[in-house]
């Protein structure tokens, strides 16, 4: 027979306090105009975003995004005004230092993908600044960006569809080291096949196709194609999803040890938080298109503050086994980005969601020395 636990007299006091501020909260909001309230937080953003985009680029940034939005449109008026746009990244700030790593995580869709074309012009930002090496490339015509495309390279995902099928290793890696007039045209062969050797390619692949190797053979011809043109930011999209658990660690290995050799900087896209983990020394974590929470390798995994990048890193398995795993199942769908949630996004799905947070949008903000994010559960006053 189960005997129920009698409540403590501080637990029923606990019970009561927590009913009462709830019962208050619902009456604070019962007045609350929402589309009022969200008109004046748009204006009160839009003047600290004019003020931001106004200031110098920092010098000691490599790439800095301010502000960056990247909007698809999906409906338009007969007109051709926009109608309904999918926000896929939304209001994106964050700064990365020459030679290291800034690591992206979050859930399929959540724009992580289109943040880093939109970085590399593959896609024309929809609003917000993006400084490479000082100056501003966001409204940088394709004549502008044609001197920099050497300079930022993107590896992706599927090593398997981006080599041209028909061409020799030889070849591949050749072309833009032609194109972009990296070394004189008779000492072109040499150089290949000494970006071949940096990736642990063997000089007798420079005769071979593409579908003579495997998928971790063909993602290192990825990466020596975009180093080949000497890149200062290298964007890797998922560079490892598609292959095997230790041909992952041996690429991972392989761009580590290439940085720190000839001092790359890379965005590093995944959602394999271990990945991350290994191969990052910031991290930024982005949930329907919102940086949520942004800071050093450490504060993130040893403190996440934001409530979806505490669910999101308890997933990941601690190697010590006295350590007890605790983690966070979120529950419902991600929202579309199409019709994002009003106030935080992340309301609909967040575990410690109060009243507020389904009104008023929280302010990203720097709580630690470099470590931002934006949730109610900390101040929101400067
Ligand atoms: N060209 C496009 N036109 C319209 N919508 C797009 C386009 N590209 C991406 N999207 C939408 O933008 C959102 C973000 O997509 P994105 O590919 O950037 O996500 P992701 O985080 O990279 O996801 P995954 O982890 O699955 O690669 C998605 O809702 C996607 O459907
Ligand atoms: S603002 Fe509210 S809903 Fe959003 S993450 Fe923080 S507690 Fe959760
Ligand atoms: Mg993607």
């Amino acid at each position: 027979m189960s005997i129920k636990k009698q409540e403590s007299y501080e637990e029923t006091l606990e019970k009561q306090e927590a009913k009462q501020s709830k019962e208050a909260t619902s009456e604070e909001f019962r007045q609350f105009d929402d589309v009022a309230e969200a008109a004046k937080e748009q204006e009160l953003r839009d003047e600290k975003a004019k003020a931001d985009l106004a200031l110098p680029p920092d010098p000691d940034a490599l790439l800095e995004v301010r502000h960056l939005k990247k909007y698809f449109p999906l409906k338009k008026s007969m007109s051709g005004k926009v109608l309904v746009s999918l926000r896929a990244v939304d209001d994106v700030s964050f700064k990365l230092k020459a030679g290291e790593t800034i690591g992206i995580v979050g859930e399929s869709g959540c724009g992580k993908t289109t943040l880093g074309r939109t970085i590399l012009k593959l896609h024309q930002p929809t609003d917000g600044q993006v400084f490479f090496n000082g100056e501003d490339i966001a409204k940088f015509k394709p004549a502008q960006m044609r001197p920099l495309r050497t300079q930022m390279q993107i590896i992706f995902q599927d090593p398997y569809s981006s080599l041209p099928p028909r061409s020799t290793v030889g070849g591949i890696l050749s072309e833009p080291v032609k194109v972009h007039k990296i070394v004189p045209k008779n000492e072109i062969k040499d150089y290949v096949l000494q970006i071949m050797e940096m990736c642990g390619l063997r000089d007798y692949y420079y005769e071979r196709y593409p579908h003579e190797f495997s998928g971790g053979q063909r993602q290192r011809i990825c990466i020596a194609r975009a180093l080949s043109v000497k890149p200062k930011l290298v964007i890797c999209d998922e560079p490892v999803s598609a292959l095997d658990v230790s041909i992952q660690a041996q690429i991972i290995n392989l761009l580590r040890q290439l940085q720190s050799e000839h001092g790359f900087t890379y965005l590093f896209i995944s959602h394999d938080l271990s990945v991350v983990k290994h191969i990052s020394d910031r991290i930024g974590v982005m949930y329907l298109g919102s940086m949520v929470e942004f800071g050093d390798k450490k504060s993130i995994f040893e403190n996440p503050l934001h409530p979806y990048t505490q669910a999101l890193f308890s997933a990941v398995p601690n190697p010590n086994p006295d350590v007890k795993m605790n983690r966070i199942v979120l529950k419902g769908d991600i929202p579309s980005p199409a019709n994002p949630p009003k106030g935080c996004k992340f309301h609909t799905r967040c575990p410690k969601a109060m009243e507020i947070c389904s009104h008023i949008a929280p302010v990203y903000k720097e709580y630690e020395p470099g470590h931002f994010t934006a949730c109610h559960c900390y101040p929101q006053e400067d």
